[in-house]
């Protein structure tokens, strides 16, 4: 089924953020960041072998976000189900299960198939606060090739917690998760 929203913008889109804090993103941290995602798309791949049921990997691939990346509150998918999204595998605190595309983030990231960086969510129109310690948050939309089949979405208690890395680092993580279900990587 083709959906009428399944067009792909690979790039990073940072809302409202300005571009002093961008510089400050590309120093030794980023570094480490990228060290870590590398290290990351290894344990990922090593999960995912030899097992192509897609909740279970994605449930694992939650976890090891959750669990290896610092500062993160939650970490979890939302699948487009009839022009909606609803809640899947995640780590952290019970979350809102249904989010209309356009509504939150999580919609917004959807409708428009964009990465969105939110560095203070307070100042984003209609976020959704699941946890209201939440003050940051980053959703990557997740392709089927070109359709659309959910988001991967983390949220953090810091503000500005996420850059263009960790926005690199994730879309590569969720392309690899998306390409094992279809069996691509093979
Ligand atoms: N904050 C999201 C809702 C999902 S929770 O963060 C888990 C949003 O505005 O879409």
């Amino acid at each position: 089924m083709t959906s009428p929203i399944a067009k792909r913008k690979p790039k990073a889109k940072a809302a409202a953020r300005p571009k002093a804090k961008r510089k400050a993103a590309a120093g030794p941290k980023a570094t480490a960041k990228t060290g870590l995602y590398a290290e990351l798309v290894t344990q990922l791949r090593s999960l995912l072998k030899d097992e192509y049921d897609f909740i279970a990997n994605a449930a694992n691939f939650s976890s090891l976000l959750y669990h290896s990346l610092p500062d993160v509150n939650w970490v979890g998918f939302y699948f487009l189900h009839e022009q909606e999204l609803v809640l899947g595998p995640f780590q952290g605190k019970p979350a809102c299960v249904r989010i209309p595309l356009g509504k939150g983030v999580c919609g917004v990231a959807a409708a428009q198939c964009e990465t969105i960086i939110v560095p203070n969510v307070h100042e984003f129109p209609g976020h959704i606060a699941c946890d209201p310690s939440s003050n940051s948050e980053i959703v990557v939309p997740m392709f089927d090739g070109e359709r659309l089949l959910g988001v991967l979405d983390l949220d953090s208690t810091s503000t500005g917690r996420f850059d263009d890395q960790d926005a690199e680092g994730l879309n590569e993580l969720v392309t690899i998760l998306a390409a094992h279900e279809e069996g691509l990587d093979d």
